[in-house]
């Protein structure tokens, strides 16, 4: 696959091929996926949930992903490596650089971070230090307490008018790519065709130029009803190499996902 950069990924959204994203927190893993076909590894900060097992993002610190996104880039074969921001750590650009300085340090490409307008002199400042940003909306998790939930967003008209606005105005700000989380379909697809940086989704449909999962969401073992826009893929694979393979295989064909993971 070579070593995957922002280039590659844009040349991709540009040739109307899909990509695919996982979340990986270790070296094992790290290896496993990133041999697998997978673009991009995402050390997601739902390491809160399935690895530390609290109840939301909120607890991780920016030691505990720097931690983990070392990890992740000693397994690493090629991939880019994506790691995230955590809760409160970038309220500021100050606090966003020192943050974004660590992550890096320890491995990342490219940080992503969850929000919109209060975002935009942050990701321009980052840009311009040599830090790629890929701005995360949509349902953003950090945020559930002002949510009230885990719920889809963007379904009124107003707020779907102001999720296309937004992600316009984060690519001028000089964000490298985007993410969108629990979106209806038909606004994910408008969005993707609206900015000519790559877009990511996760139960956002199968318009957007490349799809994440959280990997232990993938691979059927986090507990409790999983949502509605996973897929497990052991169930037809081997074992986890072959599940990883299956996943970007499936998101690469435009067969993962399909209608029945979308919300309308
Ligand atoms: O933290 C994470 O794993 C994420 C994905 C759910 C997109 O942000």
């Amino acid at each position: 696959m070579g070593n995957i950069t922002l280039h590659t990924l844009t040349a991709l959204k540009q040739a109307g091929k899909k990509f695919a994203v996982l979340t990986a927190y270790d070296a094992c893993f790290s290896h496993l996926i990133s041999t697998a076909g997978v673009e991009v590894m995402l050390v997601g900060d739902s390491l809160g949930m399935v690895l530390q097992g609290n109840d939301s993002t909120l607890p991780v610190t920016v030691e505990e992903m720097a931690y983990h996104t070392a990890a992740v880039k000693a397994g690493n074969q090629g991939s880019m490596i994506m790691a995230d921001l955590p809760f409160m750590s970038y309220g500021t650009p100050e606090q966003a650089m020192d943050s974004a300085a660590a992550l890096m340090s320890a491995g990342a490409h490219i940080i992503k971070l969850e929000g919109a307008a209060w975002l935009d002199e942050t990701i321009t400042l980052l840009a311009e230090r040599g830090v790629p940003v890929c701005a995360h909306l949509g349902l953003t998790p950090q945020a559930v307490n002002v949510l009230g939930g885990y719920k889809v967003q963007g379904r009124e008209n107003n707020a779907a008018k102001q999720m296309i606005e937004d992600a316009v105005r984060l690519e001028q700000a000089g964000a490298a790519m985007l993410l969108l989380e629990c979106v209806p379909s038909l606004l994910a697809g408008e969005i993707t065709k609206a900015v000519d940086i790559p877009v990511i989704g996760i139960g956002a449909g199968a318009e957007t130029d490349a799809q994440v999962l959280v990997m232990h969401d993938m691979l059927g073992i986090t507990p409790g009803r999983s949502p509605k826009f996973v897929k497990n893929f052991m169930t037809d694979s081997g074992d986890i190499a072959g599940a990883f393979e299956a996943y970007a295989d499936e998101v690469k064909a435009g067969t993962f996902p399909g209608t029945e993971h979308g919300f309308e």
